[in-house]
C-alpha cells in the first residue's frame, strides 16, 4: 500500500487542480442526487463537487487514512468522507455522478473496472474520470531506468507503481456500449515550475512514493540521488531559471 504525504502532494495544488476543473466543467448533471469523488486525497476538489451541487449527497471516498484525516479537518461537514477500497467499491445507492480525479491509474485492470463503474450509475449519471497519461515521459521512465541502475535494484524490482493507462480509443471501447453519450479527450498542460530540480518535488508527491517506500534511509538517498541527476539532464531550467514539465491527462466522461 502505497504511503501518502497531503503536504507534499499539495506543493503543485494549482497545477493539480486545474485539470480537475476542466473535467468538472465538462459534466451536463444539472441537480445530481448521489455524486461521488472515487480516490478524493486531501478532499480539496470534493470541496468544489459540493460547491457546484449544493444540494446534492457528495461522499469522498479514498484507501489512505492520512488523506481522509486532511480532507475532514478541511472540508464542509456535510460531505461524507468514507475509508474504501476503490478495486471493490459499489455505491451505496445508484450515483448521480461518479467522479475520479487523478486516482483510478493507481488501479489495474481498466477493463473491469470502468464497466463496473458504470454500472453504479442511476439512469442519466455520470462517470467523469482524469487520469494522468505521462507514463512514456522522462519523469516517468526515468524512475524505472534510476530503480535499475543501483544496489538498490532487488528491492525495487517488485514495486508496481502508476499503472499504464491505455490509449483513449481503449476506453472507448470499455464504455460505449455502455454510454448514451461520450466524450473523450486529452490535452497536454505545459507546466511552468518554479525551483530547483523541481520535476523530482512533483513525483515525489506521486507517482515516486511506491519506490520510496520500499527502501531504507540509506538507500532512498541514493536512489533518489540517481533519479534527480537524470531529470535534471531531461528537464533542464529555462534562462528565466524556471523548468518546463509537459504533463499529458486523459479526460472521459460518460453518460449512463
Ligand atoms: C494523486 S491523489 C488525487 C487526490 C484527489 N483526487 C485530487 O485530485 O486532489 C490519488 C488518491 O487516490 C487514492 N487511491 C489510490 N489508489 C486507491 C485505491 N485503490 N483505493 C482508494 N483510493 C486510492 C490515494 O490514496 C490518493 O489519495
Amino acid at each position: 500500500m502505497t504511503t501518502w504525504d497531503p503536504s507534499q502532494y499539495l506543493k503543485f495544488a494549482d497545477h493539480r487542480l486545474r485539470p480537475a476543473l476542466d473535467l468538472l466543467a465538462r459534466i451536463p448533471a444539472a441537480e445530481p442526487g448521489a455524486v461521488f469523488d472515487l480516490g478524493c486525497g486531501a478532499g480539496n476538489v470534493t470541496k468544489l463537487l459540493a460547491e457546484r451541487w449544493p444540494k446534492a449527497r457528495v461522499t469522498g471516498l479514498d484507501s489512505s487514512m492520512a488523506m481522509l484525516e486532511k480532507a475532514r479537518a478541511a472540508a464542509a461537514p456535510r460531505i461524507a468522507f468514507v475509508h474504501a477500497e476503490l478495486a471493490r467499491w459499489t455505491a451505496p445507492v445508484p450515483a448521480s455522478v461518479v467522479y475520479s480525479n487523478a486516482a483510478l491509474h493507481w488501479l489495474e485492470s481498466h477493463e473491469t473496472l470502468f464497466p463496473r463503474l458504470m454500472g453504479q450509475l442511476a439512469p442519466g449519471g455520470a462517470l467523469a474520470v482524469q487520469m494522468p497519461r505521462n507514463h512514456r515521459a522522462p519523469s516517468h521512465t526515468l524512475m524505472v531506468e534510476a530503480a535499475e541502475a543501483g544496489p538498490w535494484r532487488a528491492k525495487l524490482a517488485p514495486v508496481r507503481g502508476i499503472r499504464a493507462v491505455h490509449d483513449p480509443d481503449a476506453y472507448y471501447r470499455m464504455l460505449a456500449p455502455l454510454a448514451s453519450r461520450i466524450d473523450i479527450w486529452e490535452c497536454e498542460y505545459l507546466q511552468v515550475l518554479e525551483g530547483e530540480n523541481p520535476v523530482v518535488e512533483w513525483t515525489k508527491g506521486t507517482g515516486l512514493r511506491p519506490y520510496l517506500d520500499a527502501l531504507d534511509d540509506a538507500a532512498k538517498k541514493g536512489f533518489l540521488a540517481a533519479y534527480a541527476e537524470r531529470i535534471a539532464k531531461a528537464y533542464p531550467p529555462q534562462p528565466d531559471g524556471r523548468t518546463l514539465f509537459p504533463f499529458r491527462r486523459i479526460f472521459i466522461v460518460a453518460e449512463g
